[in-house]
Formats: structure tokens, sequence, C-alpha cells
């Protein structure tokens, strides 16, 4: 299983946005995670698309916007023409699940579902076939430098479960409070794509950092 490390851009230097997201990018980021929050569907307010036209250039990786805002369908071509390459959004904030599934693909993007800590998992019921990506959320949504809830890891197992059953090639992304000391688990759970943005951010030697997590999911998952 090919297993991802995605830098939240949230926990990043705004001021020098560029040189940042080149930083982890050279560090070893497969992804680059851009949490779009809308001070609406979640209580905090970020960048839009703008800002992911911005740092295209100095990203040589794919851009995973995650959409916290409501409604949702209105900023998919806006960031589909800033160069995003996977967008994720949460079910709660679309009136028409399929149509906005549907409208992210038709603008040449994967398609991912987030799902919230107590979002159940019936919203992957009719769903989960036309999804590239299901992100599980393991802190409610709206800030960085949470701790992880842990009755996220069963949840991450049960959807690894479904991911399995369906035969397709559908990431599983986990978000929020991973750190080096729980990226193990996280793994060991059934994930393979593991957002980190303090735990990054928050630190001088980037590459260190992402290294250290690479040697926790090998210790995970030695058959990797
Ligand atoms: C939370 C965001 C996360 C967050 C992760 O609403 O979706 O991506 O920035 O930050 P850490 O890793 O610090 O919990
Ligand atoms: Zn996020």
């Amino acid at each position: 299983m090919t297993l991802r490390i995605a830098p939240s851009i949230l926990s990043a230097d705004f001021a020098r946005l560029g040189e940042e997201v080149r930083a982890v990018v050279s560090a070893g980021a497969d992804l680059i995670h851009f949490d779009v929050m809308d001070n609406h569907y979640v209580p905090n307010l970020s960048v839009g698309p703008l800002v992911c036209q911005a740092i295209r250039p100095h990203v040589t990786v794919p851009i995973d916007v995650h959409l916290m805002v409501e409604p949702v369908d209105r900023l998919i071509p806006e960031f589909a023409a800033a160069g995003a390459n996977i967008i994720s959004f949460h079910p709660e904030a679309s009136a028409h699940v399929d149509r906005t599934i549907a409208l992210i693909k038709s603008s040449g993007c994967k398609a991912g579902l987030v799902l919230n800590p107590a979002t159940p998992l019936n919203v992957l019921d009719y769903t989960l076939e036309k999804l590239d990506l299901v992100l599980l959320m393991s802190v409610n949504p709206g800030f960085g430098g949470q701790s992880l809830i842990s009755s996220v890891l069963p949840k991450i197992t049960a959807v690894r479960e479904r991911i399995a059953a369906s035969g397709r090639d559908i990431w599983l992304e986990v978000d929020g409070g991973i750190k080096p000391d729980n990226i193990a688990q996280v793994a060991a759970a059934g994930a393979d794509t593991f957002v980190a943005g303090s735990a990054i951010f928050g630190t001088s030697d980037y590459a260190a950092t992402i290294a250290t997590l690479r040697q926790q999911l090998a210790r995970a998952t030695p058959s990797n």
C-alpha cells in the first residue's frame, strides 16, 4: 500500500506561503493539503482559490483541497481552475451530494467525501463507488493544533473494510491531530494518507519531521 504524507498549509507561515510549500515538498511531502474555511460551515476563515492559484507554480505534487464551506458547488470550478487536483467536501454542506461529486469529477479533479467525527458511515452508501478518496476527520473541523479523537480509530478500520469490499483504489485519508507518536496507530487502523499541519509546520526541520513520520509508518506497516 502506498502511504502518503499531506502537510496542511493551515499551520504554515502565510506571509511566506510559496517558500513554505516548496520547503515541505522538497522535504518529502506527497501532497499539499489545502484547508478552506468559510466562517459559516466552520467557525474559522482561511483562504480561497486565489491563494491556491498563487501557490500552484510552487507545488510539484497534487494539491488536496479540503472544503469546509457551505454551500459547496460554486467553489468547485474555481478551485479546479486554480490548480486543485483533489477536492473533498462535507456531505452536510451540500444539498445534493451526488451532484457535487459529479461536479468535482467533471471539473477534472478527484473527488473526496469528508466525515466528521460524529458523521455515520451510511453517507458512504450510494457514494463510495463514485469516490476517489474518503477523508476521515480525527478532530472537529475548524482549527489546526487539536488533539486526535481516538474513537476515530475503529471508524478508520470500518472504512478500510468497506473500501476493500468495493475492490476500488480509494484513498483513505485521516485529518487532525496526527503526530509522530500516534501516526503508527492511525496507519495500523487502515489509513494510507496522513494530514499533518502543526506536527510539520510547527517544527524547524521539515525533512527531519517527515522522515520521523515515515519511520513511525514503517514500524506500523512492516510489509511496506
Ligand atoms: C482542521 C483541518 C486540518 C488541520 C490539521 O479543520 O482540516 O487539516 O489543519 O492540523 P493539525 O495537524 O495541526 O491537527
Ligand atoms: Zn483539512
